[in-house]
């Protein structure tokens, strides 16, 4: 058995405490979306083990990957079909990347489309994370991820560089190319700090291929920041 780092247990400590936080808004009956990814993981844990003590009678989930699907039914949590039959009232999600407007990057789990998707019909999205992610300006830490169709993904990668970014197509450790749960490729691009992320985000969304960019802009309701001077909860304007 690997023991895990001692940085890598402050960080885990970080995230269950931001997990701990966002979960107290949850409320019997709710639907509650279910983010992908390290963070968002401890709040399955959590939703999980209230559920089963009882506290949150009458809640359904919605997953927002195949894999949370599986991890959240097997913690005996009631899950919704995929074709998300009702709007929901929480989502809990992590990020990659965080500006102080409450902007993201997301995908780097490579679930950037279902969670934009999660994000979009809920009521509230609820970001948590440790204060690592916290930057400046979006692009300074993080390539912006897009999920691409395999048909003809080298003209996007071709059409990404003449966007000024520097584009590598997303594989697993065995080398295979990574693929989504939609069987569609990921490229990450690092474009460096973003100087005007609203027209990056427009010229992306208009380019046939691209299924979606993990520039997620004015979806996040609240960031739940853990770091060594406590939790931080900001609310966007
Ligand atoms: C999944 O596609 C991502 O958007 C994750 O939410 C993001 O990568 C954060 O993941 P961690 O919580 O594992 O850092």
């Amino acid at each position: 058995m690997t023991s895990e780092a001692p940085e890598d247990k402050n960080i885990a400590r970080l995230k269950q405490q931001a997990a701990e936080y966002a979960v107290r808004f949850i409320r019997p009956g709710m639907t509650v979306g279910l983010g992908t990814g390290s963070t968002a993981s401890h709040a399955v844990g959590l939703i999980a083990r209230l559920y089963g003590e009882g506290e949150l009678r009458g809640i359904v989930l919605f997953a927002t990957s195949v894999g949370v699907w599986e991890e959240a039914a097997r913690l005996g949590l009631p899950m919704l079909e995929e074709d998300l039959p009702r709007e929901i009232d929480i989502t809990i999600d992590g990020a990659d990347e965080v500006d102080p407007q409450l902007n993201l990057i997301k995908g780097g789990g490579g679930a950037l489309l279902r969670e934009k998707i999660a994000a979009q019909a809920s009521r509230r999205e609820i970001i948590i994370v440790d204060e690592s992610k916290m930057s400046p300006r979006l692009g300074t830490h993080c390539a912006v991820p897009l999920e691409v169709l395999p048909f003809g993904w080298r003209s996007q990668a071709r059409y990404l560089s003449t966007l000024g970014g520097e584009v590598s197509l997303r594989r697993l450790a065995s080398g295979r190319e990574f693929r989504t749960d939609q069987g569609n490729l990921v490229l990450d691009c690092r474009f460096g700090p973003l100087a005007d992320m609203e027209q990056l985000a427009r010229k992306l969304e208009l380019r046939a291929g691209i299924m979606e960019h993990g520039l997620f802009i004015n979806l996040a309701h609240d960031v739940v920041v853990a770091g060594k001077e406590g939790v931080k909860h900001f609310k966007r304007q």
